[in-house]
Parts: C-alpha cells; sequence; structure tokens
C-alpha cells in the first residue's frame, strides 16, 4: 500500500501557519494534519474551520482535520464549507453523547462530500469501531492520549493496527486508510507500517527535523 506522511501542523509556530504548510508540501508530505481541540474534550485549544479556511488557499494536499472535540456535529458544517477533504471524530467524545451519534456524525459528514473517519484513543478498544469500518474513508488509532505533541508512541497501538488491517481485509475493504497519530519518528515508522498503518501522523518528527523533506522521505521508506 501506498505510504502517506501527513505533517501536523500543531507543531508548527501558530504565527505563521500557512509558511508552514507551503513548507510541508515543498518537502514532500502527503496530507496536511490539522489538529483542532476545544479545551473539552482535551485540556489545549488550538484553532476552529476559520484555520482552515484560510490555510485551504495555500495548498493542493488535502487537509485531513481531526477534530479532538466534545460536540463534532456542530462543526462538521464550518469545516466541510472550509474546505476539508477528511473529518475524523472521536469515538469517546461520540459515545458520550448517544450510542448512534458516531454513526450520525459520519453520516453527517459524508452529506458534505467531506471523507470521514472515526478515531480510537489509546484506551478504547480498536472492536469499538469496527461497527463503522464500512463507512469510514480512514480509521485513525491514536497511539498517544490527544492534547500534546512531542509524546511517546504507545507500543500497544501494533496489536490494534494488526487487528485493525485484519478487519478492514475480512470486510472487503483491504486498502482502508489506517492512520496513526502520536509519537512517531523514524525508529519506530517500520515497525508501524508493518503492523498494517498506512497513514502517518507526524509532527515533532517533521517539524523538529533540520531537513523536513528527508525525514518525510525516510518515514516513507
Ligand atoms: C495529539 C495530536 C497529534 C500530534 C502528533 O493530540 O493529535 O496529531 O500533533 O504530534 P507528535 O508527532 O509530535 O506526537
Ligand atoms: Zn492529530
Amino acid at each position: 500500500m501506498q505510504i502517506k506522511i501527513a505533517p501536523s501542523i500543531l507543531s508548527a509556530d501558530f504565527s505563521a501557519v500557512g509558511e508552514a504548510v507551503r513548507k510541508m508540501e515543498a518537502a514532500g508530505a502527503d496530507l496536511i494534519h490539522c489538529d483542532v481541540m476545544d479545551g473539552t474534550f482535551v485540556e489545549p485549544i488550538t484553532f476552529g474551520g476559520q484555520m482552515i479556511k484560510n490555510i485551504r488557499p495555500l495548498t493542493e494536499l488535502p487537509l485531513d482535520c481531526h477534530l479532538m472535540i466534545a460536540h463534532p456535529q456542530t462543526q462538521i458544517k464550518f469545516f466541510a464549507e472550509a474546505g476539508a477533504d477528511i473529518i475524523t471524530v472521536h469515538y469517546k467524545a461520540c459515545a458520550a453523547i448517544s450510542e448512534s451519534y458516531l454513526e450520525d456524525t459520519l453520516a453527517l459528514i459524508k452529506s458534505y462530500n467531506v471523507k470521514c473517519g472515526a478515531v480510537v484513543n489509546p484506551d478504547v478498544p480498536v472492536e469499538k469501531i469496527f461497527p463503522v469500518f464500512g463507512m469510514c474513508d480512514m480509521v485513525l488509532l491514536m497511539s498517544v492520549f490527544p492534547g500534546y505533541g512531542g509524546q511517546k508512541f504507545i507500543p500497544s497501538t501494533l496489536e490494534k493496527l494488526k487487528k485493525a488491517r485484519e478487519y478492514a481485509a475480512a470486510v472487503g475493504k483491504p486498502e482502508l486508510d489506517i492512520e496513526v497519530d502520536g509519537g512517531i519518528t523514524e525508529e519506530n515508522a517500520a515497525a508501524i507500517k508493518a503492523a498494517g498503518a498506512n497513514v502517518l501522523v507526524a509532527g515533532s518528527a517533521v517539524f523538529r527535523s533540520p531537513d523536513p523533506a528527508a525525514t518525510i522521505a525516510a518515514l516513507k521508506r
């Protein structure tokens, strides 16, 4: 499968995000990962749909919007209209509202012709999102607890990745995009890909690199 690298602008200088997006595209990024935090589902607050709207004209790359927010349905319209290409929402946030909220939110995202995905935290079994694999264009397995960049990769994610890739194949979606987010480095990328991931988010690894193009190439290899 094609390996895609999604640099996270969470690690960019927020006074110069546009510049960072251009730089990542030039360095060979495949997607731009946009970490949206609301101060409720996770402690920090980052940005909302306006950021997506402003960076949209600056890049050809798909904008991968990872919503770490408590009430995702309230924001889908804004992100879709701002130009998001993929919107992912957390199982935990949705399950806290109602049993059908995740499915309903994915359907809402699709109604805007935007790709959708479900996310599980490190302490949520991947089986929880098996029922929505059929609807998802991508699934996202967190390999750190969301909220902050620069954390250490949680190794139990590898086992979950294998299960996710096997289940995707079993339901006739062997090419499903399976994304991993948190603590990815040049050292652990090979094991993550071998376990079944094909979309790798990288925050600090690329933004702290003296040569982001070389780091992106190394993560892909
Ligand atoms: C964590 C975010 C991640 C984060 C990854 O809440 O969802 O996307 O930016 O950063 P690194 O690669 O530094 O772990
Ligand atoms: Zn993220």
